[in-house]
């Protein structure tokens, strides 16, 4: 058995299959057989010295994190500053570590985690500790600079997509007498990938979604409601995905969900589609519901995409390889190779060119009008959604998800006072 353990943290938003490629860690690592211990809620985990054992998860439990949702140790949002500026935090991180025994550090997240990994690495290299840091990518924003697509995405265009297929057809059938606009709120912050997979659900002039608002374009509310009154006399009725992101010619988000931050430093989104609602409600006088999916595409494990699943636990097991190699300060990452018949292998990046960075959509994905998706868009997104990974379901009518005992280790340092 190699000496040491490698500590795995799950970081931000999570996904339906972040679990899948904590579940790969967990399986490849065993192989090797090498300990892992799982941060209890992310970085704040590892600081507070809360650990879970897993070697107790029995070989059943840890293939069922594999198709459940959540993040089954729980995540969080913690930005750590430069090395300057939260020195003690990264000094306690290597107390920890240290302690632990920890030699590899795998941290699942997107491009802020990506930066706490590198540092850590950073540190440790300062101090001479023998320490490899990879990051891990998921994210359902697709928005992680150096990878094709990012782990978590693919499951939530397919609900999106799939959603908003059938949403559309609800509308058609009620517009002559009741609702005739639909609104429904993509996730994605700056960048409007899962509102353009929702481009995905019909592919007709006249198709749902008649009208697709990315972050990538300035909001333009008179433009808005002239369209989405001729959508109505021209097709009957007219279904609307917007990015929870739009913002204002002035650079105002037009959600901004009474103005709260979190650690990161994000501004905390949602509402846009209940804006727009009243919106349209108020100036043309149609009938309109909306829908403010929020978590549900991000856990929408029942309907997730076996090409993402796929991805998240390629990720999963090339993290354990390359931590294994002693391949520092690096992530693995999906290449394309070809987009039909889909085709993809998995590579390494550097963790400085990940972290930070945010990658919004190109703009030959977005329609020259700037409300829809190009034929290029399509190419990239449709091998992303394709197949369907369905979790068992139990004789209860329920997916079989597995909860994993959130047990941590007896304490060896004092308490953290952060
Ligand atoms: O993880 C990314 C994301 O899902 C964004 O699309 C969304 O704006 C944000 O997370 C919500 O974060 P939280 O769950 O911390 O409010």
């Amino acid at each position: 058995m190699p000496a040491g353990t490698l500590l795995y943290a799950q970081s931000g938003g999570v996904t339906a299959v972040i679990n899948a490629t904590a579940s790969a860690v967990i399986q490849s690592a065993r192989a090797r057989k090498v300990r892992v211990l799982a941060a209890r809620n992310g970085i704040l985990g590892a600081l507070r010295e809360e650990l879970i054992d897993t070697t107790p998860l029995t070989a059943a439990q840890v293939r069922a994190l594999a198709h459940t949702p959540g993040g089954a140790f729980g995540s969080c949002r913690l930005k750590l500053k430069s090395l300057a500026g939260d020195r003690a935090k990264y000094e306690r991180l290597l107390a920890v570590f240290k302690a632990h025994d920890v030699r590899w550090f795998l941290y699942n997240g997107g491009n802020d985690s990506a930066d706490t990994a590198l540092k850590v690495s950073q540190l440790a290299a300062e101090f001479g500790y023998p320490l490899t840091c990879i990051g891990v990518p998921k994210t359902i924003d697709n928005d992680l600079a150096m990878t094709d697509c990012c782990p978590g995405f693919g499951s939530a265009a397919k609900y999106t997509a799939v959603s908003v297929r059938e949403c559309a057809l609800d509308v058609a059938a009620m517009a002559d007498t009741s609702t005739k606009v639909f609104v429904y709120e993509a996730m994605g912050r700056h960048a409007g990938w899962l509102a353009a997979a929702a481009g995905l659900a019909g592919a007709g002039k006249d198709d749902a979604p008649h009208l697709i608002l990315f972050p990538e374009r300035p909001f333009d509310e008179a433009g808005f409601l002239a369209r989405v009154d001729a959508v109505v006399k021209r097709v009957g009725h007219c279904v609307v995905v917007a990015s929870e992101g739009i913002r204002s010619a002035d650079g105002r988000f037009v959600a901004d969900a009474g103005g709260g931050k979190d650690s990161f430093g994000h501004t905390q989104l949602g509402g846009v589609a209940s804006y727009l609602a009243g919106r349209v409600k108020d100036a043309l006088g149609h009938k309109v519901h909306w829908a403010l999916p929020d978590y549900l595409q991000r856990s929408a494990r029942h309907i997730a995409s076996q090409v993402d699943l796929e991805h998240a636990l390629a990720v999963g097991r090339a993290a354990v390889q390359c931590a294994l190699a002693g391949q520092n300060a690096v992530m693995p990452v999906i290449v394309r190779d070809a987009d039909a018949p889909y085709r993809w292998h998995v590579d390494i990046a550097p963790l400085e060119r990940v972290a930070n960075h945010e990658k919004t959509m190109p703009k030959g994905f977005i329609r020259k009008d700037g409300y829809g998706i190009t034929a290029a868009a399509r190419r990239y997104l449709q091998p992303l959604i394709e197949g369907e990974a369905f979790p068992p379901f139990g004789r209860n009518g329920l997916p079989d998800y597995v909860q994993v005992d959130q047990a941590v280790l007896r304490r060896t340092l004092p308490a953290w006072q952060g």
